[in-house]
């Protein structure tokens, strides 16, 4: 909190509204007692200029390119931690002491497993459905199996639900995928890591043992960490604003499950893979540029721009070296990595992006090694929905701990009809 206020001049009359100041980053303007006081709403469509909440976990300088959870930075994090530590870190607010982390772990490890009648909610989906349709429906229907753990008041049974909903995405997301390809359900295995128990569960089969190529686990749980959280996106907004109103975590998951869907959010992955596919070779990128460029064409570049960054997303910097790792391990080529590098140097030397400050984001590489370890395109964002629970289920915890917790309930501009009669039939 800080003595400056802000002045806002109605109609005449002025009103001082305090200032507040985070850690870092840009100070708040407090306008909670604007339309007592005025009357007045502000308007903010798609909240470019709102803080809708005050939290500790993620902080983004989007001019400065920098993404750090709960002050440390992302880089670092990705080099030299596993998604299990930071998921730990962004729970409970600190780096784990190795029993801690051994602790969280073995409680994660002992959750994986889903009840055996959830089973059935696959066969109720067909074949070819979306991973993430099923992803929806499957988190959603947690709460009816585990109402043992949905009374949000009590501390423990939020710690209980945000283990099991952490725990049982790698099964719930490897059996979307085993019921698309026709293979039987793998349960857990406990001696494997959280990744490692994911990629067997998601491409092993009972007939042999499934051997793990350790690059591409490390790349895999790289992966996870890049997209653990990322402040109040839209996903993470939907699951506070579900939770807001007292609904059970397994419910808002599935809500924010069902917003990262779309294209311009976590759908982005697959749209970007499917789009350096579609360009195919280097030489046919100015067309697509062209486009991407032409107010007349719907056709974005997939993977580039970012509501925040207006910089390189430093996790898209990881990503590119990621890819460099997974080739080199798996001893692959894909020509599709060369598009998406030409791509990306053309448009960063193009003056449309320089000036709109569009750079490559986190789904412009993930996509390709996601393609190089075996993943169909479809399982992409069920994987981001994957790895960004643990962000939304320690988003929904800040949010529940807070006393001044309330029920976010937006107010709108109205330029609809103005009151009128009703008309008989006859009359319209
Ligand atoms: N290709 C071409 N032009 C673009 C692109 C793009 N990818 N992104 C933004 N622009 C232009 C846009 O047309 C607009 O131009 P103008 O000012 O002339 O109207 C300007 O840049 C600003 O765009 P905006 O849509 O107003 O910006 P936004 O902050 O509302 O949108 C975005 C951000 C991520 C939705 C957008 O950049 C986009 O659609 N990108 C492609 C989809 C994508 O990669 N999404 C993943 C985001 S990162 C992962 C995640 O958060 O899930």
């Amino acid at each position: 909190m800080s003595d400056n206020k802000a002045k806002l001049d109605i109609n005449g009359t002025v009103h001082d509204y305090p200032v507040l100041k985070g850690s870092v980053g840009p100070d708040v303007v407090d306008i909670r007692k604007l339309y007592g006081q005025t009357g007045a709403f502000t308007f903010d469509p798609g909240y470019k200029s709102t803080a809708s909440c005050e939290s500790g976990l993620t902080y983004i300088d989007g001019e400065e390119g920098v993404l750090l959870h709960r002050g440390y930075p992302i880089g670092q994090l990705a080099e030299n931690s596993s998604f299990m530590e930071v998921s730990y870190l962004l729970l409970n607010g600190e780096l784990p002491q190795q029993q801690e982390l051994d602790d969280f772990s073995y409680t994660i490890t002992r959750h994986t497993m889903l009840h055996d009648q959830l089973r059935q909610f696959y066969q109720g989906f067909r074949r070819d459905a979306h991973p993430m349709a099923i992803m929806c429906g499957v988190v959603g229907a947690l709460s009816a199996f585990y109402h043992d753990s949905t009374d949000i008041s009590d501390p423990e049974h939020r710690k209980i639900s945000s283990h099991r909903l952490i725990a049982k995405m790698p099964t719930i997301a490897a059996w979307a995928y085993k019921y698309s390809v026709g293979q039987p359900f793998l349960q857990p295995q406990n001696d494997l890591s959280y990744t490692g128990n994911f990629l067997r569960m998601t491409f092993g089969v009972p007939a042999e043992e499934y051997e793990l190529h350790p690059a591409v686990e490390q790349a895999m749980d790289r992966i996870f960490i890049l997209h653990a959280d990322h402040e109040q996106n839209a996903s993470t907004s939907t699951v506070r604003l579900a939770g807001s109103s007292g609904a059970n975590p397994f419910a808002c998951v599935a809500a924010g499950i069902a917003c990262l869907w779309g294209p311009a959010h976590g759908g982005a992955n697959e749209a970007a893979l499917n789009m350096l596919k579609e360009i195919g070779t280097p030489d046919r990128i100015p067309h697509y540029i062209e486009r991407a460029k032409d107010k007349n064409d719907p056709f974005r570049l997939m993977g580039f721009g970012h509501r925040v960054y207006k910089n390189y997303d430093p996790r898209a910097a990881v990503m590119q070296k990621t890819v460099r790792e997974v080739f080199d391990a798996l001893n692959v080529k894909d020509p599709v990595f060369e598009t998406a590098l030409a791509l990306e140097e053309i448009a960063l030397n193009d003056d449309y992006f320089r000036e709109k400050k569009l750079f490559p984001n986190v789904d412009f590489y993930s996509g390709i090694i996601l393609s190089a370890i075996g993943f169909p395109t479809t399982m992409f964002t069920a994987l981001f929905a994957l790895a960004r629970t643990v962000g939304w289920v320690a988003q929904w915890n800040e949010m529940i701990s807070d006393p001044g917790q309330v029920i976010g309930r937006p107010r709108q501009l109205y330029t609809g009809p103005t009151e009128r009669d009703y008309l008989s039939m006859d009359k319209r």
